[in-house]
């Protein structure tokens, strides 16, 4: 007997059904079917034909695929009961609840005591699915592996692409031709790091930015995720995504999956981006001022390090308010005796000798110059010189001749009292003082991964923000260490980089569009010299890419000179303008057809206005430049454009272009057929093009 589920949305529709009772399996996942549809018939005419050399009849690909069933790839779990013993789950269907855009789906394997619920929830106003699996036993059991609820992947795809990076180069996109076998990745690190961000999305053939079919998946875990993309030797292939292997230490009756969040996207990689961008930022984050519009930021780091001076910091205040600023960020180094990185975490005591009388003069300046106050915290670390260590030895995760890691350890955050100490500490502050907004950091690996530390610290960043709804968090993980969906349920803001560099942040920012929307991508206007990677760049550079996303500044306000110091003020200014439509903007991918251009078209949810950011990061391989093509646009619709820093053309652009003297007006159609032909720039520059629809 075949049973079969549907759930719909403008974007998609996902079918289910299940065999002789056995474990549910999605047949379809695509662009939306006719009501009409005969899900009985979809079924039957998705079954594999058999051959020499197989099995008589093909396992499923269930929600959970069975090892036990034969079933000729990964398990969808691995399971051990107290005594080590391998579960070998066979499930049956018990029910299935369908409510709305939403199926719960609970199987049973009597054998083995063991409970499989499976939820999935289509959400139609964003494009996004969410899945989460679970599992229950009525005695201790051990967890290996459990899988989200597993997914098919398309095999007209050729390759799929997730993402890896490193500090100072987060969200460099890995390309992977699809090929009998397995591609894994697994962050084994304790958290989700800059080198495992848990993303992937598979192209089908000819799929590009703005055209195509592509799906995509997130996994929205801090603690470091595992991911299996599997072709089968029938052809058919299976993704998988869960908690790294082997981190829940002890046994248990109950074992939970994070949310999986998927998207299938009949409009290239925006659709899927676009789906994501939405439902992280209207479903996920927990804004704690929806009303008030992001605020431009100021983070001392880059300007003074450890070096904390009250008079400096009051002049630096006052001229980043004079900027443009409206929060005011301090960052490392105004607690315990921290004079460098090698002392003090643990210590979250304000250091006397730099702030005789507390915190309370620096912000009362701070809030004279207009802006609220924001202060730094590494809550979850603990330097071996200070005096937490010296009275709690036991509270460091790992043995105590651990490699360390920027001369740190990592608090053990399964003890309560750790947790308990770490409230009391931060909660000390933020009653002493009005702050309204933690940075979050986080600068080391764990010593061995360990599902108990994420668990310890989502339970004080939820007890925390229950007790100081209005505070605003960011997380920072030496930059972008920990950026998932399940840090950002509890945060509002991703520090993407430590590297303030325009021309590395041009590309870091394209590619986390693919998942982030700008209101949680903090991006600053970095030093002229920039510190981690050696660059110069100009002030027009560096303040455009920091006003793509959610704008601040971290440079030394001392170094501007009259030049930079205006350009910074107006491009903030301009941010300021329009950052109430950008909020809620769309992040395109343009495809450019230079490759020396990473070009992104921000498109206001109405569609009525928008503005194109086109970086040039090298010299092109032709000598003019290539007609750049929009997107999304009314092709019936007449925009007017008009280049926003025309006044930037340099000497060597000699042609008389429209847009370097005066606004044109264009169809949606022409824009996005031809494209706009840009002036000739140089590297390390950008264009503005704003347009709307007249
Ligand atoms: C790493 C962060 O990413 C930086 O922005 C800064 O906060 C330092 N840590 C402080 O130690």
């Amino acid at each position: 007997m075949i049973q079969t589920w549907r759930l719909d949305g403008p974007q998609q529709t996902l079918v289910l059904s299940s065999n002789d009772a056995r474990c549910p399996q999605v047949i379809y996942w695509g662009p939306p079917l006719p009501p009409s549809e005969d899900l009985n018939e979809l079924a039957a005419v998705g079954t594999l034909d058999v051959t020499g050399g197989m099995l008589d009849q093909n396992p499923d690909l269930s929600l959970s695929p069975e090892a036990a069933g034969s079933f000729l790839g990964q398990p969808g779990m691995s399971l051990r009961d107290a005594q080590g013993t391998p579960l070998l789950p066979e499930f049956s269907l018990c029910d299935v609840d369908q409510k709305d855009h939403a199926l719960i789906v609970t199987c049973e394997d009597k054998t083995n005591h063991l409970t499989y619920i499976a939820q999935i929830a289509l959400h139609p106003e964003t494009g996004v699915i969410t899945l989460t699996a679970k599992v229950k036993s009525d005695r201790l059991i051990h967890m290996h592996w459990l899988a989200a609820p597993v997914l098919p992947a398309p095999q007209t795809a050729d390759e799929m692409i997730d993402f890896s990076g490193r500090w100072c180069g987060e969200f460099q996109p890995n390309h992977t031709p699809w090929s009998a076998g397995i591609r894994m990745r697994e962050s084994r690190v304790g958290r989700t790091d800059h080198a495992h961000f848990p993303g992937l999305i598979i192209p089908c053939r000819g799929a590009t930015n703005t055209s195509g079919n592509a799906y995509a998946f997130h996994y929205g875990w801090s603690g470091g995720h595992r991911m299996v993309a599997e072709e089968l030797p029938d052809g058919r292939r299976q993704i998988q995504f869960g908690n790294a292997t082997e981190t829940e230490h002890a046994p248990a009756n109950v074992f939970v999956t994070a949310p999986l969040y998927v998207t299938y996207s009949a409009t290239g990689l925006n659709g899927c981006a676009v789906a994501f961008q939405r439902h992280l930022r209207d479903n996920v984050v927990p804004w704690a001022k929806p009303d008030t519009p992001r605020p431009v930021h100021y983070n001392c780091w880059e300007a003074i390090y450890f070096d904390h001076d009250i008079p400096e910091l009051k002049d630096i205040a006052t001229r980043a308010a004079a900027l443009g600023a409206e929060r005011f960020v301090l960052d490392d180094g105004w607690f315990g005796k921290r004079d460098d990185d090698t002392t003090s975490l643990g210590d979250w005591q304000v250091d006397l000798r730099k702030y005789p009388d507390g915190l309370g003069p620096l912000i009362d300046h701070v809030h004279a110059q207009g802006m609220t106050f924001g202060i730094w915290f590494e809550p979850e670390m603990i330097n071996l010189d200070s005096d937490l260590y010296r009275a709690r030895p036991g509270w460091v995760l790992g043995p105590v001749d651990q490699i360390p890691g920027r001369q740190q350890m990592v608090l053990n955050m399964a003890l309560p009292e750790v947790c308990a100490y770490l409230y009391d500490c931060i909660s000390t502050v933020l009653r002493a003082h009005p702050v309204d907004y933690i940075k979050w950091d986080h600068n080391r690996v764990l010593p061995m991964p360990d599902a108990a530390q994420t668990h310890g610290t989502y339970a004080l960043l939820d007890r925390l923000r229950a007790d100081f709804p209005q505070v605003e968090i960011e997380s920072c993980a030496s930059g972008g260490g920990r950026i998932d969906f399940g840090i950002l349920t509890r945060t509002q803001r991703v520090w993407l980089s430590d590297s303030n560099d325009a021309l590395e942040r041009l590309s870091m920012q394209h590619n986390a569009a693919l998942f982030l929307p700008a209101a949680v991508t903090g991006s600053h206007v970095g030093p002229r010299h920039c510190h981690t990677s050696g660059r110069t760049l100009d002030i027009e550079f560096r303040a455009w890419v920091a006003a793509q996303r959610h704008m601040g500044f971290e440079m030394d306000p001392r170094e501007l000179d009259d030049h930079e110091a205006t350009v910074l003020r107006d491009v903030t200014d301009w941010w300021k303008t329009n950052r109430d439509w950008m909020y809620s903007a769309d992040i395109l991918r343009l495809d450019a057809s230079d490759p020396a251009v990473i070009a992104e078209e921000q498109l206001a949810a109405d569609g009525s206005r928008f503005v194109v950011f086109a970086g040039k990061t090298r010299n092109s391989s032709q000598i003019a430049p290539r007609p750049l093509r929009l997107t999304r646009l009314d092709p019936q619709a007449r925009y007017e454009i008009w280049l926003r820093n025309r006044g930037s053309a340099k000497g060597l652009s000699r042609g008389a272009l429209a847009l370097k003297e005066r606004s044109i007006t264009m169809s949606g159609q022409a824009l996005m057929h031809h494209g706009v032909t840009l002036p000739w720039s140089f590297p390390d520059s950008i264009w503005v093009l704003e347009g709307h629809r007249i």
